[in-house]
């Protein structure tokens, strides 16, 4: 079985790294290779790394044709993902639609026995509560989105489950929260993402370091690796979309009274921010890791507590570039 991984940033270096420890050899497509960032994450001699564009179907077609990929994990993304995508709309459309229809199109041609997509939890807290329909927070809710990113997440994830009505494809999606972790490069994931980045280096460099007045939930990117990789991996599968989550929401003080206990000297700063622009006014509500549980085994392994302790003693050794 050869994985094949599209994006090396944040989430696709840790999945390589599952798929390393699982003595297999994956192939990393990667638009902009960061050979420095990822090899702090994972050993490069021990993956196949291919600079190559998603919406290059020809790229996608010689990749999976020269290294006799069978199964597909798709990461790639923009920078900024939601703000990003606000700001610039047609490359996260083109990437986001458009390289995810080049990822099921190869698929289904060259019959990969599986395609897992990267998909969010935008799509329970970027709706618009006039015309949604759905319960909040499954799996099944019907969303209408509010912001260019989460249409494009939906809209991505509804090819793939047509897909795999009409063609057959064994497509899955997982559905993550706002994800961090270690990580040296560009990139890196959406705005809250960089805010804990900017928030735990800071920390130990003794800057003031601004947290955000906001309850929120994240997932550790070792976890949503690990969910990623059991979602690719897994037999007699139910369901095709899955959350995958810390399955907790922690509060301000909780993240300062966290992080203070693994940078005692952190000098930290309350933001108070409005609320949320996207988030249509809903209370935040953790999302359901049920499904995931059952199916594929799933048990996030990073609360907020030991996620941060991990974190930072892996800052601690691979200080970033000033
Ligand atoms: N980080 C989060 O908070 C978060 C939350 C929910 C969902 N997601 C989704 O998870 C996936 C991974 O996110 P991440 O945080 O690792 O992002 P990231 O920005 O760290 O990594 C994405 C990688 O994709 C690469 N890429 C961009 N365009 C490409 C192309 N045309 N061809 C090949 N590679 C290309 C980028 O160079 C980058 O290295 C994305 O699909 C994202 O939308 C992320």
């Amino acid at each position: 079985m050869t994985v094949l991984i599209i994006g090396s940033g944040l989430v696709g270096t840790q999945i390589a790294r599952l798929e390393v420890e699982r003595e297999e050899r994956p192939v990393v497509m990667e638009l902009q290779p960061q050979r420095d960032a990822m090899a702090q994450l994972v050993d490069l001699d021990r993956i196949e790394l291919v600079q190559g564009d998603v919406l290059d179907p020809f790229a996608l077609a010689r990749a999976i044709q020269e290294y006799n990929v069978t199964r597909i994990v798709h990461t790639a993304a923009n920078p900024l993902l939601t703000a990003g995508a606000q700001r610039d709309p047609l490359p996260a459309i083109r990437l986001n639609v458009m390289g995810t229809t080049h990822v099921l199109e190869a698929a289904r041609i060259f019959k990969m026995e599986r395609v897992v997509f990267c998909s969010s939890s935008v799509l329970y807290s970027s709706m618009n509560p006039a015309v949604d329909s759905g319960t909040a927070y499954t799996e099944e809710a019907l969303p209408r989105p509010s912001t260019i990113y989460a249409t494009t997440k939906l809209a991505a994830e509804n090819l793939g489950l047509n897909y795999a009505r009409w063609y057959g494809l064994d497509f899955v999606a997982v559905r993550y929260s706002a994800v961090y972790g270690p990580w040296n490069g560009r990139g890196g994931g959406g705005e809250p993402s960089q805010l804990m980045r900017q928030l735990v280096e800071k920390a130990l460099k003794g800057e003031e370091a601004v947290y955000r007045d906001r309850p929120s939930e994240m997932v550790y990117s070792k976890d949503a690796a690990l969910g990623t990789a059991l979602a690719c991996h897994a037999t007699g599968l139910k369901s095709r979309v899955f959350n995958i989550t810390s399955g907790a929401i922690f509060q301000p003080d909780q993240l300062v009274r966290e992080l203070k206990r693994v940078v005692p000297n952190a000098r930290l700063k309350r933001e108070e921010v409005p609320p949320d622009w996207m988030a249509a006014g809903r209370p935040p509500q953790p999302m359901d890791l049920t499904r995931a549980r059952a199916e594929l085994g799933y048990e996030p392994q990073f609360p907020l507590p030991k996620a941060l302790a991990d974190y930072v003693a892996w800052i601690r050794q691979h200080p970033p570039a000033p």
